[in-house]
């Protein structure tokens, strides 16, 4: 039992740690997803381990964190967050809730987009700007007043009519893709650090502690609520009552939607995945609030949101797609890769077209074909990868994946591997793609690190014959050079350079460099720290590798078979004359 409550513990932590970073350092060190999902874990544990339950759990409060910058104020009313899930389905059970709390069946719902911003709560007194806070730990929050004239489209005094005396109107500050985008060319331009998402630019903007910055930011306002207001008997709908902010003068987005029917809820969350990449704005899911404020009143709330709304945040990780086709590709060991070639797919911000089904176990495990509808994870920057087939769409035409009995390269025969698992091409020294791939990973940051080495040269130089291995590249002079079209004087002039002073390279770089199968950057080291000359490794046998430290049998298999060509032992000792190897 104490195990679990230092599991529960550590979750908390890890939470509030992210919190922290997100809040006061603007850092998203995970993504919501990841987030999200961890709260969703320690949620669980907390209702069935409830002996461990902690008043001050992120469960149940609003991450509580300040930059001390700015004097904290309260909101009227707390200002609470959203319950958050990551699957439409889930408006079923959230409708079953509201029926059990309310008795009605047909419950209208107010749907709207979830924009991804900074929420902000503005104080009117008798129609003008009191003051404006952000959400904090939803009963207090930072006064950001003074750096209220970066938002354009604010209202300072309310327009129109029937002004309630008091009123809290909340909404979320954000900036248009456009303005982001032209933000970033111009900090990149002048060689400064660009920003990595729009909430970014808008939470460093709203917490400036001078107003005034050479950056020209366009921060916009859309209200989505109210807190307080006095006298409270004005509104009976939720729609109405943001129609009502659009009289006073707030922007009001455009695809807020009454929904009657249930239908029409899924079909508004059907319509905004298919045109969430054109809107202008970051938005990360919809909301779904019950219209009805008296409804809304008998649901109710609990200390961190409101039971009568919930967002149905879009999984930025997993994203559904369709094969279009499957290429072959020969990497640089040989080993034969099947990549299939999808229809786009936007990961916040990265489009993905192609990624690799690694081999046939993988096709058939996952039951893969050309046509197939499929779920592809990207985690954080880790490489994109399909984890299952989408079976839902039954009618669709499919065609099996047929691995080919040729190099698509070489079009030499491929051969199986003895599991059966991969082909090979083994025309090392022949296959143009292996010997491009080859002289890459030689020059690449791991092995010798010449940065002007990329593979667009390396392609055009191996297709003239120029250069066939990393030996050639050291023979090259900027007479060959400036004969190889498209490449500048100044382009050449770093390659000579930089190919100069990667002569002297340490011996690590130098075993990666050489691109022995499953020998990666910390293989490399290991086995660099047992060996004094390159003499020593060439004559080692396979026990010497193998009593190395974290060196298991494949690796040393695979460096001794290595050590073991002549062929190889010719090409390491004439490398070893031209460059200046530390050891
Ligand atoms: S309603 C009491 N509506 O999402 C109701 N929030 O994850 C609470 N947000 O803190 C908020 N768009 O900053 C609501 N149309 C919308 C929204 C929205 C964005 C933000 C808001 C909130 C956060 C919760």
């Amino acid at each position: 039992m104490k195990y679990i409550n230092n599991i529960i513990k550590n979750l908390r932590k890890k939470i509030k740690l992210y919190e922290y970073f997100y809040h006061v350092l603007n850092i998203s060190l995970v993504s919501d997803y990841k987030y999200d999902k961890l709260l969703e874990s320690l949620l669980i544990l907390e209702k069935n381990f409830s002996n461990y339950s902690d008043n001050y759990s992120p469960t149940k409060i609003i991450g509580e964190n300040f930059s001390n910058m700015f004097k904290l104020k309260n909101h009227i009313l707390p200002m609470l967050s959203l319950e958050s899930f990551y699957k439409i389905d889930y408006f079923n059970n959230f409708c079953s809730f509201v029926k059990k709390k309310t008795n009605i069946d047909n419950v209208k719902f107010c749907c709207e987009l979830k924009i991804d911003g900074v929420a902000l709560n503005l104080l009117y007194k008798d129609g003008i700007l009191l003051h404006s806070l952000t959400r904090g730990n939803g009963y207090e929050g930072e006064d950001i007043t003074n750096n209220i004239n970066l938002i354009s489209n604010l209202p300072k005094k309310l327009l129109g009519h029937n002004i309630p005396k008091i009123l809290e109107v909340r909404g979320e500050v954000f900036i248009l893709k456009t303005d982001f985008n032209n933000l970033n060319k111009m900090l990149l331009k002048k060689f400064l650090k660009s920003f990595s998402n729009t909430r970014n630019i808008v939470s460093g903007a709203l917490r400036r502690k001078h107003s005034e910055s050479k950056l020209n930011i366009k921060l916009l306002f859309v209200a989505y609520g109210i807190g307080f207001i006095y006298p409270n008997n004005l509104f009976t709908s939720h729609y109405k009552m943001l129609k009502k902010l659009k009289n006073f003068g707030f922007y009001i987005n455009k695809y807020n939607l009454i929904c009657n029917k249930k239908i029409t809820v899924f079909n508004f969350f059907k319509k905004v995945l298919l045109i969430k990449d054109k809107i202008n704005f970051d938005i990360d899911g919809i909301v779904i609030k019950v219209d009805s404020i008296k409804l809304q009143k008998k649901i109710g709330y609990t200390n961190k949101f409101p039971k009568w709304a919930i967002a149905i945040k879009f999984d930025t990780e997993n994203l559904e797609t369709r094969i279009l086709n499957v290429r072959f590709k020969i990497g640089r060991t040989g080993i034969l890769t099947p990549v299939a070639k999808l229809h786009p797919i936007n990961f916040s911000g990265v489009v993905i077209k192609n990624v690799s089904l690694h081999n046939v176990d993988n096709i058939i495990k996952l039951g893969i074909k050309i046509g197939s509808y499929v779920l592809v994870k990207r985690s954080g920057n880790v490489i994109p990868k399909i984890v299952k087939v989408i079976s839902k769409h039954k009618k669709k035409k499919y065609k099996k994946i047929f691995f080919p009995k040729y190099c698509p390269c070489c079009k030499k025969d491929l051969v199986l591997s003895k599991n059966n698992k991969i082909y090979i091409c083994i025309n090392k020294r022949h296959c143009i793609s292996q010997i491009k791939k080859n002289i890459l990973h030689f020059f690449s940051k791991n092995g010798l690190n010449v940065r002007g080495i990329g593979p667009t040269i390396i392609s055009k130089l191996v297709d003239k014959k120029i250069i066939s291995n990393p030996l050639d590249v050291f023979k090259l002079n900027e007479n060959v050079l400036y004969n190889i079209k498209n490449i500048s004087k100044k382009c050449i002039k770093k390659i000579t350079y930089e190919l100069n002073i990667s002569k002297n390279v340490n011996f690590y770089n130098f075993i990666y460099a050489l691109g022995i199968p499953e020998i990666g950057i910390s293989a490399s080291k290991n086995i660099a720290n047992n060996f004094n000359s390159v003499e020593e490794i060439i004559s080692a046998n396979y026990d010497d590798f193998r009593n190395i430290k974290n060196i298991g049998k494949k690796i040393s298999k695979n460096i001794f078979c290595f050590f073991n060509s002549s062929n190889n032992v010719k090409y390491v000792k004439k490398l070893s004359k031209i460059l200046r190897i530390v050891f």
